[in-house]
């Protein structure tokens, strides 16, 4: 479904994304882990056309989307939850949610907020809250939740579990598992919770300084060596 090739980023002249490769097929999770400043928010932000790959080659379903602006990739049903979340605080639930359909043209929006309602409960009993005043982890199901409002096939999720409490942890990569077995969603996780990220994933791919190091099915890379002392402890 998503395929990047010899992807490369530079911000002037540092070299942060160096001839990464990897892909991601249909139906499945995929997590990308990897410790602060490894790169992976520049991956996924490449990937989602907020940065401009300066090398390497984006195809999602069999289409070049190296160059296409952001606003053309999340029309092709790419769709990202970047890190901190950055929903709309000043706008209820229910409008951040509905921000989130706004390049839809057909007539099932009200369905699908009922489906997000039903999947993230707390975000239903708080639909006319500001956003910016519910707690980090009804934010991050917010921004999960205007994320499915545009019907992705892949979406990206950056850090979900970032300043989560271990419960609210365990929710939200429930949710997650549910997303993808029961809409069909396939999934590019970036977590650097790796063994959370691994307990879900199909496949997963470990970012060093720029580079993959390891790649593999996430079990043989929760139980490689190199992977368990640097990321598993
Ligand atoms: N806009 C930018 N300008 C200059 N350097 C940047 C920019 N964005 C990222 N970088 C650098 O690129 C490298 C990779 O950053 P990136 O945000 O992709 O890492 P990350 O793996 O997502 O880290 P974290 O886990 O902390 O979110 C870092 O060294 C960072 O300082
Ligand atoms: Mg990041």
């Amino acid at each position: 479904m998503l395929k990047v090739e010899n992807l490369n980023v530079h911000y002037g002249v540092i070299h942060a994304i160096k001839n990464v490769s990897f892909d991601v097929n249909e139906g499945e999770i995929v997590a990308l882990i990897g410790a602060n400043g490894a790169g992976k928010t520049s991956i996924m932000h490449a990937i989602s056309g907020l940065v401009k790959a300066s090398g390497g080659v984006i195809s999602f379903l069999d289409e070049n989307i190296t160059s296409s602006p952001a606003h053309k990739i999340i029309a092709k049903k790419l769709a990202q939850v970047p890190e901190g979340r950055r929903i709309f605080s000043q706008l209820s639930v229910q409008d951040n949610l509905e921000m989130g359909a706004y390049l839809r043209t057909d007539n099932k929006i009200n369905e699908d907020l009922d489906k997000v309602y039903k999947r993230f409960p707390r975000l239903k009993e708080r639909k006319n809250q500001l956003a910016g005043t519910l707690s980090g982890g009804e934010q991050q199901m917010l921004a999960m939740g205007r994320a499915l409002m545009s019907k992705p096939k892949l979406l990206l999720l950056d850090e979900p579990s970032m300043g989560l409490s271990p419960i609210l942890v365990n929710e939200i990569f429930s949710i997650i598992q549910e997303i993808n077995r029961e809409d069909g969603v396939t999934v590019l996780l970036v977590e650097q919770n790796a063994n959370k990220a691994l307990s879900i994933a199909n496949r997963a791919y470990v970012l060093e300084t720029g580079n993959i190091t390891v790649s593999g099915d996430a079990k043989d890379v929760a139980e490689n060596p190199k992977v368990r002392e640097a990321y598993l402890g």
